[in-house]
């Protein structure tokens, strides 16, 4: 255990992180160990990760010296924020600030940040054709994490800057699955048009990571995209048809409806949705499900997720 090369998980204890913390346990005889960090090691999550093997510390991304420590005498780190618990961009980018000057200090000679494009570079504040959100964003969630970027880079933290796609387990955990209309038609409803939505199991963004661990030093300085299928609206309806053995709709919707919805976060995902629609040559241009494979050769389809998942799948 000890001449293994530990990697320091943020989020180990959820969907993301915990994907890449399962692939490192999953290959006992490999060079790498887990450091699963989590602000509460008491937590079920954290005593199962233990009971797995994993070394559990405490740390918070709001405090940078509590990363420090987390890292230190650690050979990497897998590194990502949480906007969906706060919704504040800024905290995001104070968050990925922390985490980039920790694992400076710390040494670590290879860091994969969880990043997304920055959509400003796309639609600019100024361009009127989805709303500015909190003063200086298009897209808080994405714009934020590109802004960290620059944090990795200029702390000159050796880093794999990942990009990752809609997670499918959105269909479980944020009801972007099947609903029943008032005509009783279950009805998946995206503002997408006919493009593409670039997506994966959470799992695999895991896995892919973890074999990018196992790259060396190939990909440090890159930015690299996974994605395990790209269905179209119709093609999400079509799959989960087949799955149930009922018709699906596809609902597609206007960006502005979609922002309508009023969940919490429901702006901030429309404007995603219709930057991924509008700019979909660039946004499925950045990630590859050929090179992904080529990370993890257990990449799932959307057919072989809903196969493993439908009964997780809250529908109606
Ligand atoms: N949903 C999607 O389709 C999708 C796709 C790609 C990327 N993302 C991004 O993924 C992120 C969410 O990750 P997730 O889906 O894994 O969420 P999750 O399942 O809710 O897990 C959040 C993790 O972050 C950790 N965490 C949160 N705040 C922390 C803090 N202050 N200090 C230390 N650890 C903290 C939590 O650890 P403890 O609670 O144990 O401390 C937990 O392990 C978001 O930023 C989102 O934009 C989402």
């Amino acid at each position: 255990m000890s001449d293994k090369k530990l990697i320091a998980v943020i989020g180990a204890t959820g969907a993301q992180g915990g994907g890449i913390a399962r692939a490192i346990l999953a290959d006992a005889d490999g060079e790498f160990a887990l450091r699963a960090v989590t602000r509460n090691p008491d937590s079920d999550n954290a005593k199962a990760l233990a009971a797995a093997g994993a070394e559990v510390v405490a740390a918070d991304l709001d405090d940078e010296a509590s990363l420090a420590a987390a890292f230190d005498g650690a050979f990497g780190a897998y590194c990502l924020t949480n906007f969906w618990e706060h919704f504040s961009g800024e905290k995001e980018e104070a968050q990925a600030g922390n985490l980039a000057r920790a694992a400076k200090s710390a040494g670590l000679e290879h860091v994969i940040w969880s990043t997304f494009e920055d959509t400003r570079e796309s639609i600019p504040l100024d361009d009127d054709r989805m709303p500015t959100l909190q003063g200086k964003y298009k897209v808080a969630h994405f714009d934020a994490k590109a802004v960290g970027n620059q944090a990795f880079t200029a702390a000159g933290v050796p880093t794999t800057f990942l990009l990752t796609s809609f997670y499918w387990e959105n269909f479980i955990y944020f009801a972007m699955g099947p609903a029943r209309g008032e005509d009783g038609v279950l009805g998946v409803t995206y503002p997408m048009g006919d493009k593409k939505l670039p997506s994966i199991a959470v799992e695999d963004i895991g896995k892919c990571a973890y074999g990018l661990f196992k790259t060396g030093d190939k990909y440090l300085g890159k930015t690299v995209g996974v994605v395990g299928g790209e269905p179209t609206g119709a093609d999400i309806a079509a799959a989960f048809s087949k799955a149930l053995g009922e018709e699906v709709r596809y609902n597609d919707v206007p960006a502005d409806v979609f922002r309508s919805f009023g969940f919490p976060g429901a702006d901030d995902v429309g404007n995603m949705f219709q930057f991924k629609r509008d700019f979909n040559e660039l946004y499925t241009g950045n990630r590859s499900i050929e090179f992904s494979r080529s990370l993890n050769p257990e990449l799932q389809s959307l057919d072989q997720w809903l196969a493993a998942n439908l009964s997780r799948v809250p529908i109606g």
